[in-house]
C-alpha cells in the first residue's frame, strides 16, 4: 500500500550554496544570492501544491562557527530578504514564522522579524518557518527547561514527564511534523535540525545544489513521498486493513 496523500509539511536543508559559487569560480556570498532566487521558486511551487507548512533551516546554531564576514554577509541577506519578500509573501496569503534563537540577533533584525510576523499572522495559506539560529538539540534543551520550571514551581510531577508533554513547548509545537525532509546537495545528515520532529519523517536527498533547486525538483520529492508507505511502528497488513 502507498500513501497517496501530498505532505502537510515540508522541511528543507539547503545545502549547496558555497560549492555552487566554488564550480563557477565565484565567491561563496554569490551563492548564497543565488540560494535566495532558489527560495522564492520553492515557496511559489509550495503555495501552489498547497503544501500547508514550508520550513527551511536558514542558518543553524553552528553556523556562527563560520568566518564572522560569512556570516555577517548571511545575516544582512535574511534581513534585505524580509524587507523585500514579506509583502510578497502577504499576497500569497503566506504566514510567516521564525523560529530560533533570536535573542542573537541585532536590534533591527530582531524588529524586522517581528513586523513581517505581524503583516502576515492572520494569513489562512501556507505557513512559512525561517530556522534561523535554530538547533535541534536548543529546541529540545529550551522545552526541558520550560518543564524543569514547572517542576520547581510544582506545576507538575518529574513522573508526569511524557513525550507529548515534551512536544508541547517545542517550537513548533502548533504545527503538524515534517512528514518530508528535503536535503539537497549530495549529504545525507540532519546536522542539527528538527531532532524530535523528524522521528517518522520520509528522508529524501538529492544532488542538486540548493541554487540549481526548483519547482520541478520540488515536485519530483512530493512524488518519491507519495510512493513511500508510512508505517508507524505498524506492519504493512494491518494498515491495509486500516484503509480498506
Ligand atoms: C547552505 O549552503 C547555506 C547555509 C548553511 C547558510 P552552504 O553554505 O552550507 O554551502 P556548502 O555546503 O558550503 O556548499
Ligand atoms: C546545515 O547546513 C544548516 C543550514 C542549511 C542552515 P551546513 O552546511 O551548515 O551543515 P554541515 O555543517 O555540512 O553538516
Ligand atoms: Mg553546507
Amino acid at each position: 500500500m502507498t500513501n497517496y496523500s501530498l505532505p502537510r509539511h515540508i522541511a528543507i536543508i539547503m545545502d549547496g550554496n558555497g560549492r555552487w559559487a566554488k564550480k563557477r569560480f565565484l565567491p561563496r556570498t554569490l551563492g548564497h544570492q543565488a540560494g535566495v532566487e532558489a527560495v522564492r521558486r520553492v515557496i511559489r511551487r509550495s503555495v501552489e501544491r498547497k503544501i500547508e507548512v514550508l520550513s527551511l533551516f536558514a542558518f543553524s546554531s553552528e553556523n556562527w562557527r563560520r568566518p564572522p564576514t560569512e556570516v555577517n554577509f548571511l545575516f544582512e541577506l535574511f534581513l534585505s530578504a524580509l524587507k523585500r519578500e514579506t509583502v510578497k509573501l502577504h499576497e500569497q496569503n503566506v504566514r510567516l514564522r521564525v523560529i530560533g534563537e533570536v535573542s542573537r540577533f541585532d536590534d533591527k533584525l530582531r524588529q524586522h522579524i517581528l513586523d513581517a510576523q505581524a503583516m502576515t499572522a492572520k494569513n489562512t495559506g501556507m505557513t512559512l518557518v525561517i530556522a534561523a539560529n535554530y538547533g535541534g538539540q536548543w529546541d529540545i534543551c529550551e522545552a526541558i527547561k520550560k518543564l524543569a520550571v514547572d517542576i520547581e514551581q510544582q506545576r507538575l510531577a518529574s513522573h508526569d514527564i511524557t513525550p507529548e508533554r515534551i512536544a508541547a513547548h517545542l517550537a513548533f509545537a502548533d504545527l503538524p511534523n515534517p512528514d518530508l525532509f528535503i536535503r539537497t546537495s549530495g549529504e545525507q545528515r540532519i546536522s542539527n535540525f528538527m531532532l524530535w520532529q523528524m522521528a517518522y519523517t520520509e528522508l529524501y536527498f538529492t544532488d542538486v545544489l540548493w541554487p540549481d533547486f526548483n519547482a520541478e525538483e520540488l515536485d519530483k520529492a512530493i512524488d518519491f513521498f507519495v510512493g513511500r508507505e508510512r508505517r508507524f511502528g505498524y506492519i504493512s497488513e494491518q494498515l491495509q486493513v486500516s484503509h480498506a
